[in-house]
């Protein structure tokens, strides 16, 4: 009996050695396992981070070289004489280098807005055709620039939907400016725009260009994501316009979805709610997690 009793409480505690061995194991394993997934993560935002540095500093510096060099060659005009045209066209390259820097600056302002949700909306009844005629105009010298048609297509029966007209204006313009900005020369930009059974709005921005993959799609919605992030890659950008337009679109209720084929072209639709079903700040507090509306 008394054997039997030593035998079963030697046999627990074996029972519990093993046990907390194998816990320490199954402990041990996780930790390496964490320890891998966090080094995966830190080296892909350590990536992701250095080309940020090197695509801002690089987006920063072209403009602020270009308002150098010239403001120091009109500032020595009386060592130089240099004609008035020729002033005038430095002073206008001083003048777009300028406006780039501070487009660039406000970018950079509002995606941390956007993302710390201190972005409000100041909402009212609006025309989509107005403010697609206002994206599309700031678009057509790009467009010839680049040797790109540009056309602008409204329904006749669009309604009027509740929203922030400034805000939109920037979303479109920003999905116009990449829809030229990637379209070889020939290519063709079409903007279309349409009522929604339930009284929405539907516009889609149709491009003839390079298209995407669909993983390159992902990245480029994710801020300062460029599908070729390197400094060799073949446009300009901080990779800021697509991310800013897909929230200021979704702070109405809204939603972009973008098809796209590598080598194809690539399809953008932005889908406005109607004015009835929308309330700005419930769809806002749900983006924000806060609650509101399901
Ligand atoms: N219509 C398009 N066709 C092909 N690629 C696109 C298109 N729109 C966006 N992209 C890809 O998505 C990336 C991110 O776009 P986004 O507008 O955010 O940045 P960007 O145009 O590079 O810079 P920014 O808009 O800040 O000046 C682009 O760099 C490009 O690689
Ligand atoms: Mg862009």
């Amino acid at each position: 009996m008394i054997g039997g009793a030593i035998f079963k409480q030697s046999g627990v505690s074996l029972m519990g050695e093993y046990a907390s061995l194998v816990g320490e194991a199954i402990l041990r394993q996780r930790t390496r396992e964490a320890e891998h997934a966090a080094r995966i993560e830190a080296e892909l935002a350590n990536r992701v981070k250095s080309e940020f540095i090197s695509n801002m500093s690089h987006e920063l510096r072209t403009p602020l070289n270009t308002m150098i060099g010239f403001s120091k060659l009109i500032s020595e005009h009386d060592k130089r004489r240099l004609p008035d045209a020729e002033i005038v066209e430095y002073a206008k390259l001083i003048n777009d280098a300028a406006g780039h820097l501070l487009s660039v600056i406000n970018d950079i302002l509002d995606i941390s807005k956007l993302q710390s949700g201190r972005y409000t909306l100041d909402a009212s009844e609006i025309n989509v055709e107005d403010v697609l005629q206002l994206a599309y105009t700031a678009n057509r010298n790009a467009a010839r620039e680049a040797d790109v048609s540009l056309d602008l297509e409204v329904a006749a029966n669009l309604p009027l939907i509740r929203g922030d007209a400034a805000k939109l204006r920037q979303a479109f313009h920003n999905i116009i400016s990449n829809a030229i900005k990637f379209t070889l020369q020939g290519g063709a930009v079409k903007i279309e725009a349409i009522r929604l059974a339930d009284g929405g709005v539907a516009v889609v921005i149709r491009d003839t260009g390079v298209g995407m993959s669909p993983d390159e799609v992902k990245l480029a919605t994710t801020p300062f994501g460029q599908v070729d992030g390197k400094r060799t890659r073949w446009r300009e950008g901080a990779g800021l316009g697509l991310p800013i337009a897909r929230s200021l679109v979704e702070l109405h209720g809204g939603q972009i979805r973008i098809q796209s084929e590598k080598g194809r072209g690539t399809e953008v639709g932005v889908i406005l709610p109607s004015a009835s079903t929308i309330n700005i700040r419930e769809a806002r507090d749900v983006l924000l997690g806060n609650g509101g509306v399901s």
